[in-house]
This record gives C-alpha cells, sequence and structure tokens, in this order.
C-alpha cells in the first residue's frame, strides 16, 4: 500500500476557461497558494478490479475514470483501489479536486513505479482537474504557458500569509467547474475582456508576491475574483455561486480593510469566502467571519506543503 497526501490550494489570480484543445489547458495563467488546514489522503492498493472509495464510501467518478484510462494509455497501470478522504467538506468550493489529483497521482507515481518528476505530476494532475497542477508544490505557485504544468513561485516561508475560510453551505455545488467554465465561455459576453486582462492580473500579482507588498495584492486578487464571478453572474444560464452570506462575509473583510487589517478575500466556484490575511490580523478576522449570521464554520490555516508520499 502507498499513501499520499496533499492540500488544496487558492487561486489569486483565478483559472476560469480552457483552451480548446486537448490536455485540459488553462485558457489564462493563473496563480495560487496551498494551504495547510485542509488535506486529502489517498491510500493505494491492488485489487482485482478498479474500486474507488471517497469519504468511507464506494463512489462511481466519470472524471476520475476518464483520467485513469488516459494514464493507462501511456502507463502499464494495474487495477487499483484508491481511497480517497478530505478533511474537510468534499465538491463545495473547498478545492477537493485539486488535492484530491494531486494526492492521487503523487500516489499511483510511487505505488506504480512511474518514474514521475515532480514538474511531469503536475502535467498530469492537470488533467484530472487543471487547478491539481498547483497543489503538487507548496506555498505560492504558477499555471502557466508554455508547459501547463505548475512551477513553484516562492516557498511557504516567503510570506507568512494566513488564510480564514468562512464556510457558509456544506452542500455539493450545482455546476462544476467545468461544466461552468464551458458555458462561460460560449455564453458570457464579458469572458473576452476577461481573457484579455489576465496576463497583467498575473504580472502583477507576481510582482506583487516577489516584493511582499500586500496592498497591491489585495487590490489584483480581489479583483480577479470578483472579474470571474462576474463571468459566471453573465453567464447563460447564470452561475450564482454565492449565499447571503458569502457577501456578508465580503462586506466584512472591506470593513475590516477600512480598520487598518491587512486582508482581502477570494471566492471560487462555491459560496465560501477565503480571507487572506496577515497574522497580525488573523485573529481579528477570524473573530469577524465568525460573527457573520449564516458563516457555520470557519476554518484558519498557514501556507502548506506540496503533494508528498506518508509511507
Ligand atoms: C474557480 O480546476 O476545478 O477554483 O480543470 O475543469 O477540473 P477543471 O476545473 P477546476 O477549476 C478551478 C476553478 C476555480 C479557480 C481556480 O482554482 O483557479
Amino acid at each position: 500500500m502507498t499513501t499520499a497526501q496533499a492540500h488544496p490550494n487558492i487561486a489569486l489570480v483565478k483559472y476560469w476557461g480552457k483552451q480548446e484543445r486537448v490536455g485540459n489547458l488553462p485558457a489564462t495563467p493563473n496563480l495560487s497558494i496551498t494551504l495547510a488546514g485542509l488535506t486529502t489522503t489517498t491510500h493505494i492498493t491492488d485489487a482485482a478490479k478498479d474500486a474507488f472509495v471517497l469519504n468511507d464510501a464506494p463512489a462511481d467518478d466519470p472524471k476520475l475514470n476518464r483520467w485513469l484510462e488516459t494514464l493507462r494509455g501511456s502507463f502499464d497501470i494495474p487495477p487499483l483501489e484508491i481511497h480517497s478522504s478530505n478533511d474537510f467538506p468534499t465538491s463545495a468550493g473547498l478545492a477537493s479536486s485539486a488535492s484530491g489529483f494531486a494526492a492521487l497521482i503523487t500516489a499511483i507515481n510511487a505505488f506504480c513505479e512511474l518514474g514521475l518528476d515532480q514538474a511531469m505530476c503536475s502535467q498530469w494532475a492537470r488533467r484530472g482537474s487543471a487547478s491539481a497542477a498547483r497543489s503538487i508544490y507548496g506555498g505560492f505557485v504558477a499555471l502557466v504557458p508554455p508547459q501547463w504544468w505548475a512551477v513553484p513561485m516562492a516557498k511557504k516561508d516567503h510570506w507568512a500569509l494566513e488564510v480564514v475560510v468562512a464556510v457558509t453551505s456544506t452542500e455539493a455545488k450545482d455546476v462544476g467547474s467545468g461544466e461552468g467554465m464551458e458555458r462561460s465561455r460560449l455564453t458570457s459576453a464579458f469572458y473576452n475582456a476577461w481573457l484579455r486582462d489576465a496576463a497583467a492580473d498575473f504580472t502583477a500579482a507576481s510582482d506583487a508576491i516577489s516584493s511582499k507588498d500586500f496592498a497591491a495584492l489585495s487590490a489584483v486578487a480581489e479583483l480577479s475574483c470578483l472579474k470571474m464571478h462576474s463571468v459566471m453572474l453573465t453567464s447563460q444560464p447564470t452561475l450564482s455561486y454565492w449565499t447571503p452570506a458569502s457577501i456578508a462575509c465580503m462586506d466584512r473583510v472591506r470593513s475590516l480593510r477600512a480598520l487598518g487589517h491587512d486582508v482581502f478575500f477570494t471566492v471560487d466556484a462555491g459560496p465560501q469566502v477565503k480571507a487572506v490575511c496577515l497574522s497580525a490580523s488573523a485573529d481579528a478576522v477570524v473573530s469577524a467571519l465568525s460573527d457573520v449570521p449564516g458563516v457555520i464554520k470557519i476554518i484558519r490555516s498557514p501556507l502548506g506543503d506540496g503533494a508528498r508520499v506518508i509511507e
């Protein structure tokens, strides 16, 4: 048996939209931070036929089946029993597919002795879920052309950011990211503007991370998030992932900033609000978001490491 672990990541410059060619390639460069406070653990053993168990229940995941078939097109892989569990809500905008595919390729690579380096693991994780490419690495991570495997930008101790996740719903989302972003590409009038500005946002965020300029990173990360949600909302049918509590949390983050705290928000394809802050403001952020009506749980996380084999 081999066991691997990986953490979700949250994008500060978002990926929303794919290129029209094979390989699950994002249309725009994107970057993220990896979170230590949420973990996916995946065990792999030999089996008579493939079996997938997610959070202790047998599961049939067509995306996983297609991915395994593609992987078997390149490598000789026996039938496998895969047990994967998340210590956080699955499919609710907390990037479980990112940590899931990153842990899975890391475990299969070790168990089947595929000999993949981190770049190749990242490329295979991307084929499962493009955000998963980034969870191969810890700290600050970019997913950029031309290769479209993730590259580490800075280690987690470059800048001790903390993330406070305000969970406002634990229900699985109605429309998954892949289907949602395809709908946006085909129907949102804002989609081309989103593509046009992404490289500039990516450069601004990379510069802000290099120089540890929190105000600059706040501005570009919130804007990238809100532009992505504008594209989602103007898709037809609309993609509306927020709850009233999500909006209240974003307002609360703005109020904290007006009081002088170093904090900004980001939200993915789900209702949870992730507040990114400097350590000095983390207690105030936890306490302010805990008080927002509709917040059912707070998860606090420092930055974490990349995917790894643990046994
Ligand atoms: C909103 O990586 O889940 O979290 O490649 O189709 O599996 P697929 O999509 P996925 O999309 C993530 C979208 C996002 C933004 C981001 O993480 O960059």
